[in-house]
């Protein structure tokens, strides 16, 4: 996955330590997550209780055997979270969480100002850059709610890198959901925005 620094300083080699992944169960958290490992870094994973789908089950079996230490819960519960962030001393959080989940990230940021100890948060992005796409629907409610996640952070005071990547999996604006497991409607054929958007073309390669 080819990748960006936006706006945010660059880490230092000091942001080596403890690292939690948010999300390592989904479509781009394994991947995350899997890197965070082969890195060498101590990983912690947050699972939900509720994330009992075999597949997501094997998901996080594979990612323990690799070595990543599961912790339970959701980064809603931010009472929970400034916890787990201060006891197993969280020095970087990443978060892959979901479409449906980026507003989730408010407590999570509430969190890690109050623990006053993360060198830095990298938020669920890994798309385009937010601030200079000008999106329609059904893309456009998830950027502005990623948007919403950026100043916030920022407000804050946090240190934080935007991953911006671009397209590179599935068909990210059919639902904005889990592209690897829901099928694009065979039978219709939706024209984003009100016909005169300009777009381009663009072909997906899987990189599996
Ligand atoms: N550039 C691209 O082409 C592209 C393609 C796809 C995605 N993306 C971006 O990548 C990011 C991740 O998307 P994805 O498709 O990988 O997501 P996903 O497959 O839906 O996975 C979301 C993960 O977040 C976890 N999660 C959701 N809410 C949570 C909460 N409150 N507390 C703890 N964990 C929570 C889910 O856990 P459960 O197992 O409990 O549900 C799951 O592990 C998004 O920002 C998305 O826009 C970009």
């Amino acid at each position: 996955m080819k990748s960006t620094h936006m706006n945010g300083s660059y880490p230092n080699e000091s942001e080596t330590g403890q690292t939690l992944v948010i999300g390592s169960s989904g479509f781009i958290g394994r991947f995350i997550t899997e890197a965070c490992l082969d890195s060498g870094r101590p990983t912690y994973i947050l699972v939900r209780s509720s994330s009992n789908s075999p597949s997501k089950a094997s998901t996080i079996k594979f990612l323990q055997d690799k070595g990543a230490i599961v912790i339970y819960g959701s980064i809603t519960d931010q009472e929970f979270m400034e916890k787990v962030l201060r006891e197993y001393k969280i020095e970087v959080v990443i978060s892959a969480v979901g479409g449906e989940s980026i507003l989730d990230q408010f407590s999570l940021i509430e969190a890690i100002k109050n623990v006053n100890t993360v060198k830095r948060f990298v938020p669920s992005e890994f798309g385009h850059d937010i601030d200079r796409a000008e999106p329609v629907e059904p893309g456009l409610t998830m950027y502005e709610q990623k948007s919403k996640i950026r100043r916030q952070i920022e407000e804050c005071g946090i240190p934080y890198s935007y991953i911006c990547c671009n397209s590179i999996a599935a068909w990210p604006y059919h639902d904005n959901t889990h592209p690897a497991d829901v099928l694009p409607p065979l039978d219709r054929f939706q024209i984003y925005g009100d016909g005169t958007v300009k777009g381009t073309p663009a072909l997906h390669l899987s990189f599996l």
